[in-house]
């Protein structure tokens, strides 16, 4: 049985808009709030209303700070497939966020593991996550924490799977490109957030979204952690949600 909100929108677009319903609510009730922000195609009409919302003078971003889930381990900013040059061009580029109180693991570090600590040591001085933006992977993956034996507690280094990489590839000119490893914050990093709010569109997501939400808590799906979170929103789309029956 479901704990948490679940709301079905008619479409991404949609989808979009009531996701930028709760940003905005946090936005005008804790201008520094701290974001939590992810990547992949499922969260661009949320940042495309945030950015109209913003010009339209609905809220602001000018004292928010922001930590990105995750980055490809050994790409820089300037490459066109990091997370951070994804977070410039659709989002940070057209809203008022201080780019200083923009944070994305670095992925040209050359001390992982320092980087990971400081990175959660960073979310910490910031007060934690207000809200923790989610996208899901088709094997359950969230930020990159891929399925496996345990849930990894803090920010960490990672392998990704064959799934993740082919998903993926699409964004680059061959499977060869596409990074082997990554950077993401931990599921103990995620699920010390205040609020999360879970993403999902398309027909090739209802499966691991019902899986997700209504299957066993096991770190083999590491999205099904999330019924043990809270304050969770799950926000999909008709197509996503086709599988989930109350
Ligand atoms: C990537 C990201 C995840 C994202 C997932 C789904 O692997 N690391 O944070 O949620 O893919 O992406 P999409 O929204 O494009 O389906």
């Amino acid at each position: 049985m479901l704990h948490y909100e679940f709301i079905v929108a008619q479409n991404p677009e949609e989808a979009g808009k009531l996701a930028a319903d709760i940003f905005q609510e946090i936005l005008l009730a804790k201008p520094r709030c701290v974001l939590g922000l992810a990547t992949g195609s499922t969260p661009l009409p949320l940042y495309r209303e945030l950015i109209a919302r913003e010009k339209a003078g609905q809220l602001s971003f000018a004292q928010a700070r922001s930590v990105n889930l995750d980055e490809y381990k050994g790409l820089g900013p300037d490459h066109p497939q990091s997370y951070r040059r994804f977070m410039q061009e659709n989002l940070f580029d057209h809203i008022s966020i201080d780019p200083v109180n923009t944070y994305v693991p670095d992925g040209l570090t050359r001390n992982s593991q320092a980087m990971c600590a400081e990175y959660e040591k960073k979310i910490e001085t910031l007060g934690g996550v207000d809200i923790q933006l989610l996208g899901i992977g088709h094997d359950g993956h969230i930020g990159f924490n891929e399925p496996c034996d345990f849930f990894p507690a803090a920010t960490h280094e990672v392998e990704l799977e064959e799934i993740t990489r082919q998903a993926n590839q699409r964004f680059f000119d061959s499977i060869a490109e596409v990074p082997t490893a990554a950077y993401t914050m931990g599921i103990g990093t995620v699920m010390s957030a205040r609020q999360i709010l879970l993403m999902a569109t398309g027909a090739d997501k209802a499966d691991i979204l019902s899986r997700a939400l209504l299957g066993p808590v096991t770190p083999q799906v590491p999205a099904s952690i999330l019924q043990f979170h809270p304050h969770v929103t799950v926000i999909a789309d008709q197509a996503a949600a086709s599988l989930i029956r109350r």
